[in-house]
């Protein structure tokens, strides 16, 4: 069995876990920064490099001596390299290498990204490629093929605001404070999701694209107008997070089979703001159809903690006859757990890098769906 030492340092989660390649978790320690970003209701870059620096090496230490590990045992050390915040990014990497060139062992630098979509195959031995993979985070949200280790077509992006994003300016706007998707949930939980009439950006349009800028703003202007409780605004908003997510996805499933269909036709609304990977997603939606399906529709990245979009989606899995697979709740938020597994996945292949890796600020997963045209464009 290979031992991986798994860093993470891309946000406001400083982590440490040991990995084992027989998915084994001999240990995994989490510090979070919301205190020191509170003040501010969102992540300062700066205050979370700097806290990330404090932390790190103590974590790693504790994770070590929680394994009755040393360095000599460990096999290579994976860390975030991007994509996320450069500080935060840069502390993690520069550690690993260190640690990495002291030990004399492999440096594996992960794609944060890479790390949510393999996280659910280190929860589930039985989950084999291809799956597709909704990948909801506060930083991104897609819809994702995926083939194999560092084999990621993606089919659909958000235009404007990641779902989680939008959780967390939902719950700022409802004064519930940061960190937001929680709460958000927490307090939906009580009100009636039919009391506040909110948008669903983006539904029904041919290509599976997402769009969370409009439903934000009408939460903004529900909440001013005085009009609705709080908990009937949250569970409204919550609602309708689900509806997008359901209907892009069944949109994606529900891709034409044949190459010689028309091309979906792309919203005028939307036209111009696209990536021009998203455009040729088209063609990857088409193929879904064809040659080997996937057979499990995955959830990953931190909002698959929100129960009522887990059980919105294990029913769309069981329309499809897909079976259905999420991660538990603390591997769907930032953790180290899921970059020393993606490591893990990584070692098998012999895929380790060179010490004078550089970290990335964006990393696409799928590089072809790089480019962007149009401002406002996240890959
Ligand atoms: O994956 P993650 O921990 O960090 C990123 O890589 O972005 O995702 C954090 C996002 C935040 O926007 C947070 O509000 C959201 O995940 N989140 C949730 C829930 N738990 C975390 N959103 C909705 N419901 C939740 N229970
Ligand atoms: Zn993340």
């Amino acid at each position: 069995m290979a031992i991986i030492l798994g860093i993470e340092s891309s946000c406001d989660e400083s982590a440490a876990a040991l990995i084992g390649s027989d998915r084994s978790i001999l240990a995994h320690r989490l510090a979070g920064q919301e205190d020191a970003h509170r003040p501010y209701g969102g992540v300062v870059p700066e205050i979370a490099a700097r806290a990330h620096v404090q932390v790190l090496t103590p974590l790693i230490e504790a994770a070590l001596k929680d394994a009755g590990l040393t360095l000599d045992d460990v096999d290579a050390v994976a860390a975030t390299a991007g994509p996320g915040l450069i500080g935060g990014v840069m502390v993690g990497l520069v550690t690993a290498k260190a640690l990495a060139m002291a030990a004399g062992k492999p440096l594996i630098a992960v794609n944060h990204l890479e790390g949510h979509a393999l996280s659910p195959r280190l929860a589930d031995a039985s989950l084999e490629f291809p799956y597709l993979l909704l990948l909801v985070s506060g930083g991104h949200c897609q819809i994702l093929r995926v083939d194999g280790v560092g084999q990621y077509r993606r089919l659909a992006t958000t235009i404007d605001d990641a779902a989680g994003e939008a959780f967390d300016k939902t719950a700022k706007i409802l004064g519930l404070g940061y960190p937001g998707g929680p709460r958000v949930e927490a307090l939906a939980r009580t009100g009636d999701a039919r009391a506040v009439p909110l948008p669903r950006p983006l539904l029904g349009s041919a290509e599976p694209h997402f769009s969370f800028a409009g439903l934000k703003s009408a939460v903004l202007r529900a909440s001013q107008s005085g009009n609705y409780r709080p908990e009937d605004i949250a569970a409204s908003f919550q609602a309708a997070v689900v509806d997008c997510l359901v209907d892009r996805l069944e949109k994606a499933l529900n891709a034409p089979l044949d190459q010689s269909s028309p091309p979906p036709s792309v919203p005028s609304e939307v036209e111009g703001r696209l990536t021009e990977g998203s455009t040729r997603s088209l063609d990857f939606a088409r193929e879904l159809g064809m040659g080997q399906k996937p057979r499990t529709l995955v959830v990953a990245g931190g909002v698959a903690a929100n129960g009522a979009i887990r059980s919105a989606l294990e029913a769309l899995a069981a329309r499809h006859d897909m079976g259905f697979v999420a991660p538990p709740l603390w591997l769907c938020t930032d953790n180290a757990a899921m970059i020393g597994w993606a490591g893990a996945e990584r070692f098998a292949l012999g895929l380790t890098d060179p010490l004078d890796i550089a970290a990335r600020p964006r990393w696409p997963l799928d590089p072809l769906a790089e480019a962007a045209r149009g401002a406002g464009v996240k890959a």
